[in-house]
C-alpha cells in the first residue's frame, strides 16, 4: 500500500555490508511517528513481536519466518533452529500464523544440509510472504462482492457503512491486509464505503492504525468508542460487519480481538451481516472447537494507562486508573460460528462450519 505515495510493504528484507537485515515498520509509533527499525538477530525478531512493534496474524507468522531466517545465518544447527523456534512460538499464543511460520520454515530446511539452509531460509521467508499478499488479495476480491450486493441493497443510493474492530488492514499483514482488503477493493473499484472503527481499547489498534491506513488511502471513515457499535447497528447505520481473525477453529469458531465477540452479538440481534476475513494460514484445523483456542493474558498495564501525543509533540503514556485498581488484560475472544454470516477465505466465501471449510481446503483435513 501507499504511504505518502511510496510504495510500502510491513517486513522486507535489506541486504547491506555482506549482511541480511529485516525491516518493520515500528507499530508502536504509529500513527504519530513512521519510524522503520531493522532486526538482526531472531531475538529482535522475538521482541518485536512480543511488544507488538508488529502485530497481526499475518504478519506475526511473517515475522517469525524471517526471524527462522536470521537464525539460520547465526547457527543453522538443527539444534539452533529449534531453538530459535521455541523462543518465536512462546512470544505471543493465540495467532495460529506464528506456530505455522514456523513449522513451515522448520519442514523446509530440517531435510537440508546445514550449509545450504540459510539461502534457503531467506527464500522460503519470501515466498511465504509474497503468499500472504496474494492470499489477501484474493480475500478482497471476494470481499468486495460482498460491498457491492450492499451497495445494490441500498439502491446505490450512499456509501456502504462497514464496521470494523482492531486492525486487520495492511500493517497487520504482509500487504493488503485482510478484514480491509476488501475496504481497499472497494474504494479502488468506485464503491462508495464509510467505516466505522472501533477504537480497540486497550491497545487502540483501530484508532492508530486503522484509521491510519484509512487516511493514508484517502478512504472516508469514523473511529467510535468501542461501545458506540450496537447503537449504531440498532439505528441502521451500518450494513455489514468485516473484523479479522488471529484463529479459526475446525467448527468454525473464530478467536479475535478482544471485543469482537460483543460485535457478533449485537449484529446478529440487529440482523447485520458479520463476516470474518480469514486466509489460510490462519485456520486451525487441528483444532477442534473455538473453547481450545489459547487467549493471551497481556500485561494489566495496558489497560491502566494509555498512549497518545502530548502537546510538545512527545510520545507519553498516562495513568487513567486509580493506583492499587486492579485490571485484567485478556487480548482475544472467542466468537462462536453460529454469530459469523461467512468467512471471506482466498478460495472464496464460505459458512462458518467444519464442512464448508473442509470443503474448500480438502488437503488440510
Ligand atoms: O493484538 P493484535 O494487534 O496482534 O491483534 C490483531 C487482531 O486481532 C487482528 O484482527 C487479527 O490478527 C487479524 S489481522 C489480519
Amino acid at each position: 500500500m501507499l504511504v505518502q505515495g511510496t510504495p510500502t510493504r510491513t517486513i522486507r528484507p535489506v541486504v547491506e555490508g555482506g549482511k541480511t537485515w529485516v525491516e518493520i515498520i515500528d507499530q508502536t509509533r504509529l500513527p504519530h511517528a513512521f519510524i522503520l527499525r531493522r532486526l538482526a538477530t531472531p531475538e529482535d525478531a522475538m521482541e518485536a513481536i512480543a511488544v507488538m512493534r508488529v502485530r497481526g496474524a499475518p504478519l506475526i507468522g511473517a515475522t517469525a519466518a524471517y526471524g527462522m531466517a536470521l537464525a539460520a545465518d547465526r547457527d543453522a544447527s538443527d539444534a539452533g533452529m529449534a531453538q530459535a523456534g521455541e523462543g518465536l512460538v512462546a512470544t505471543r499464543p493465540t495467532a495460529v500464523n506464528l506456530g505455522w511460520g514456523v513449522e513451515r520454515m522448520l519442514w523446509r530446511l530440517l531435510p537440508l544440509p546445514v550449509s545450504e539452509r540459510s539461502p534457503a531460509a531467506w527464500a522460503e521467508a519470501a515466498t511465504l510472504c509474497e503468499e500472504d499478499v496474494e492470499q489477501n488479495r484474493a480475500i478482497g476480491r471476494h470481499g468486495l462482492d460482498l460491498i457491492r450486493a450492499a451497495w445494490k441493497k441500498a439502491a446505490r443510493s450512499r456509501p456502504v457503512n462497514i464496521l470494523t474492530h482492531c486492525n486487520a488492514g495492511w500493517l497487520a499483514t504482509v500487504d493488503w491486509g485482510t478484514a480491509l482488503a476488501p475496504v481497499f477493493a472497494a474504494h479502488e473499484a468506485g464503491v462508495p464505503v464509510h467505516v466505522w472503527v472501533d477504537e480497540t481499547r486497550p491497545r487502540n489498534q483501530g484508532a492508530s492504525l486503522t484509521a491510519w491506513e484509512l487516511a493514508q488511502a484517502g478512504i472516508p471513515h469514523t473511529v467510535i468508542a468501542d461501545n458506540a457499535g450496537g447503537h449504531l447497528m440498532q439505528h441502521g447505520r451500518v450494513d455489514l460487519c468485516i473484523v479479522g481473525t488471529d484463529r479459526v477453529a475446525a467448527n468454525g469458531d473464530v478467536a479475535n480481538k478482544i471485543g469482537t465477540y460483543l460485535k457478533a452479538l449485537a449484529a446478529n440481534d440487529c440482523g447485520v451481516p458479520f463476516y470474518v476475513a480469514a486466509p489460510g494460514p490462519s485456520i486451525d484445523f487441528r483444532l477442534a472447537e473455538g473453547r481450545d483456542i489459547p487467549i493471551e493474558e497481556r500485561d494489566a498495564g495496558e489497560v491502566a494507562r494509555i498512549q497518545g501525543l502530548a502537546e510538545d509533540g512527545s510520545l507519553v503514556s498516562v495513568r487513567l486508573v486509580p493506583e492499587g485498581s486492579a485490571c485484567a488484560n485478556p487480548a482475544f475472544d472467542v466468537t462462536p460460528a453460529r454469530l459469523v454470516s461467512g468467512l471471506i477465505t482466498e478460495r472464496g466465501v464460505c459458512a462458518a462450519d467444519r464442512a464448508a471449510l473442509a470443503e474448500l481446503f480438502p488437503e488440510r483435513t
